[in-house]
């Protein structure tokens, strides 16, 4: 198989693969460092593993992988004790041979716990499950994660507890648990970046802006503990009937106030729940690729954001549970079923490329 390296200086000369078969086609991964950033996408093992030309368009248009699956809590340690880093295992390994890097998502996810662990959690606050697990995967991924979801989703304006989720890890720990979780995750990830990563931040709604506010004062708490937080993940999940809710101006103040307390941004999980089947493809897939262009142009003005991570790279996974599994029920990618781009791809790489060096 060719590695990456072999397939950018591939590239540099001509387009190897079906999508790059446009004379204008650039990856996404080369657009980014252009404006010294990251382009990458989730993947799951057994899709990349099982299908070639998938595969080789990720490592043509990304230069990092977030798995999708295998690195959650419940997908690693589904029986207390009994780890499964096989998944996890193969997509650090090739990463590391395809020179990309590789986000670890996720450590403490209220939706990613193993049964055993909620009982646990529940019956004794059992702080010592967490930094078994911390102690298992942290150390075992050191060289190949450069950077971490170490509490993902905390926040809950709606039927949270003073902003926060009642997760089992509030309900144990109270508020404490993420600022502990950021000082167990320093220890054994010395090196990595550690994030927060949030949903629910992109549009201004009530809601929203609740939430916003929730997180930047969570930012605050944890920053007047000191404790290691090196970035947010702005989950996108662009939604085609809420878009009409995007402020430009407001979503631009959101994320100044997270780079001025000098933290970095990712905009992580982009992708667009569309589903107009009424329509014809060009149809939806021009309305997707505004809504990203509506995002991105405010996002990428932002000096903090470096990342911008897409929930997959084909309709032909979606991850979108209107997918139902069937490919390309969902167009809110940036390559279609044939691995082609479309101008969701387009939409991305225009805003790439109009990010000031
Ligand atoms: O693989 C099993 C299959 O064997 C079984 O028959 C089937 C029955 O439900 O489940 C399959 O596993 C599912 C897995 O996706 C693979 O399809 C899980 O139930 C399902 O929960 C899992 O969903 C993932 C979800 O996180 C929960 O881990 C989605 O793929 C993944 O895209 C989604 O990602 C999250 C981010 O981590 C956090 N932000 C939101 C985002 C979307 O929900």
């Amino acid at each position: 198989m060719l590695d990456r390296r072999t397939l950018l200086a591939a590239m540099a000369v001509a387009p190897i693969f079906p999508a790059a078969a446009k004379s204008d086609h650039i990856p996404l991964a080369m657009e980014a460092r252009h404006v010294q950033m990251l382009f990458g996408c989730a993947v799951r093992a057994d899709q990349i593993f099982a299908d070639r030309d998938f595969q080789t368009l990720v490592l043509t248009e990304c230069a990092e992988i977030t798995p999708e699956l295998e690195l959650k809590w419940d997908y690693i340690e589904p029986i207390k004790g009994q780890y499964n880093f096989s998944g996890a295992d193969a997509l650090a390994d090739l990463a590391a041979r395809t020179q990309l890097a590789l986000h670890g998502h996720t450590l403490l996810w209220h939706d990613a716990i193993p049964p055993w662990a909620i009982v646990a959690l529940e019956r004794e606050a059992d702080w010592a499950s967490i930094e078994r697990y911390f102690v298992a995967i942290l150390p075992r991924y050191q060289t190949t994660v450069s950077t971490w979801d170490v509490v993902n989703e905390p926040i809950d304006v709606m039927s949270g507890d003073k902003g926060y989720r009642t997760s089992p890890f509030y309900t144990a720990f109270g508020p404490d648990y993420v600022a502990r979780a950021f000082v167990l995750a320093r220890q054994y990830a010395p090196t990595a970046k550690l994030f927060i990563n949030e949903y629910g931040l992109v549009y201004d709604t009530p809601e929203s802006r609740d939430k916003r506010a929730a997180l930047i004062k969570l930012i605050d708490a944890l920053k007047g503990r000191s404790a290691p937080l090196n970035g947010i993940g702005v989950q996108a999940h662009l939604e085609l009937d809420q878009q009409h809710h995007f402020n430009a101006d407001s979503f631009a103040a959101f994320l100044n106030e997270i780079g001025r307390r000098g933290l970095e941004i990712r905009i992580s999980e982009l992708d667009v729940k569309e589903n107009q089947t009424e329509l014809m493809p060009d149809q939806r897939d021009e309305r997707a690729a505004n809504a990203v262009r509506d995002v991105l142009a405010i996002a990428l003005s932002n000096r903090a954001v470096g990342t911008v991570t897409s929930w997959g790279l084909s309709d032909r996974y979606s991850w979108l549970p209107e997918a139902g599994g069937n490919a390309g029920y969902n167009r809110g990618l940036p390559f279609d079923t044939d691995l082609e781009e479309k101008s969701l791809y387009r939409a991305i790489r225009d805003a790439l490329r109009h990010r000031q060096k």
